[in-house]
């Protein structure tokens, strides 16, 4: 053997020589259930969800097909269905309209008696302020092509028309007494001419969570069933964002804030956590992360097919979510996954 060898064998045997090996126990804190709870740096609370609710004018309730356990829920039962998720100390309720007819100008959207209107009118009413609420806003489930902007010249869709309907959408929604307006239609400028509408209207105090960063995700396929709001021609990539630019991602919130949003949202979730984890290291406003229909579906029929545990498999994913850096997660599991969550409280 040459000098070389011999000295790093004297080396390394001087270092650790006092250590039993293995030198690192992180196995030490994971010995029981008591302590693995107490070293838990990260934990997800009934508090932290949101949940979507589809009222369907109409009439009674019906399952949609592609998301097993959600319904569509007709209008006289929207506070019994409110009151349900708030006995389950679920904080928020996201409202979609899914409306009888539709029409060229997405009218219904921005009606004063429009269904999402009156179930704010009536939550309101019933509940006070029990429970937040948010309303969607966005013209798709209104418009006869299904887009969520208006048509002009017969194929594009137009930014700055359908910045107008919907300023005139949130502004209807805050005359309801909603708490918090939700655009989802990826217009340029959305966030500014909403919060211009809503200032000019006396509803300084109505807060903006946008969809920020909203791809243009084939995990939306089972709300589209859900809502009847597929594009009747064409797709929505030219306003919704690529998932392939990260840097888009963080531009279209960078632009957001800009503009006064108050709450960011990330969407889809799962699939998008490095977005949700750069958003929190750039910007100190709440982070919101929608966990999309189709997220929802994946979980749902591998559990069905006996081939996950559907409970285990949400807590991991909505923990994940949280762990990324999401203040606020919109789901579809909210009721099931708060009814077996501690209240952390
Ligand atoms: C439409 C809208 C969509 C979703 C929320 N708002 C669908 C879309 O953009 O096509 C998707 C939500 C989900 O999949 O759960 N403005």
């Amino acid at each position: 053997m040459g000098r070389l060898p011999i000295r790093i064998i004297f080396e390394l045997g001087g270092r650790f020589a006092h250590m039993p090996f293995p030198a690192t126990r992180l196995r030490r804190l994971r010995k029981t259930p008591s302590l693995r709870d107490l070293m838990c740096d990260v934990r997800v609370c009934p508090a932290d969800l949101v949940c979507p609710v589809f009222i369907d004018e109409s009439g009674g309730k019906t399952n949609v097909e592609s998301m097993p356990g959600i319904s569509r829920i007709a209008p006289g039962d929207i506070v019994g269905e409110v009151k349900e998720i708030l006995g389950l100390g679920i904080r928020g309720v996201m409202l979609f309209g899914v409306p009888a007819s539709k029409d060229d100008e997405g009218s219904g959207a921005f009606a004063d008696d429009g269904l999402v209107q009156n179930a704010i009118r009536d939550i309101r009413g019933s509940l006070g302020d029990k429970i937040a609420v948010m309303a969607d806003v966005c013209l798709c489930q209104y418009t006869k092509s299904g887009h969520c902007g208006l048509v002009k010249d017969g194929t594009t869709i137009d930014n700055d028309s359908s910045l107008e309907a919907l300023a005139r959408t949130a502004v209807s929604q805050a005359r309801a007494g909603v708490d918090v307006v939700s655009p989802s239609a990826m217009m340029d400028g959305q966030v500014g001419a909403i919060r211009a509408a809503l200032d000019r209207d006396g509803f300084g105090d109505v807060a903006i969570m946008s969809h920020s960063a909203k791809h243009a995700s084939s995990f939306y396929a089972p709300f589209r069933d859900a809502a009847a709001c597929a594009p009747q021609f064409g797709d929505r990539k030219s306003y919704q964002v690529p998932y392939t630019s990260a840097r888009t991602s963080i531009q279209e919130v960078a632009t957001d804030v800009e503009e006064g949003v108050d709450i960011v949202m990330i969407k889809p979730a799962l699939a998008y956590l490095d977005i949700i984890a750069e958003s929190r290291r750039r910007f100190d406003l709440p982070i919101a992360a929608y966990s999309v229909s189709g997220e929802y579906a994946l979980v749902k029929n591998a559990a069905s097919g006996g081939m996950i545990d559907g409970q285990a498999v949400t807590h991991e994913i909505l923990t994940a979510i949280k762990r990324a850096g999401a203040d606020i997660i919109v789901t579809y599991f909210a009721k099931e996954a708060a009814a077996v969550m501690c209240d952390c409280r």
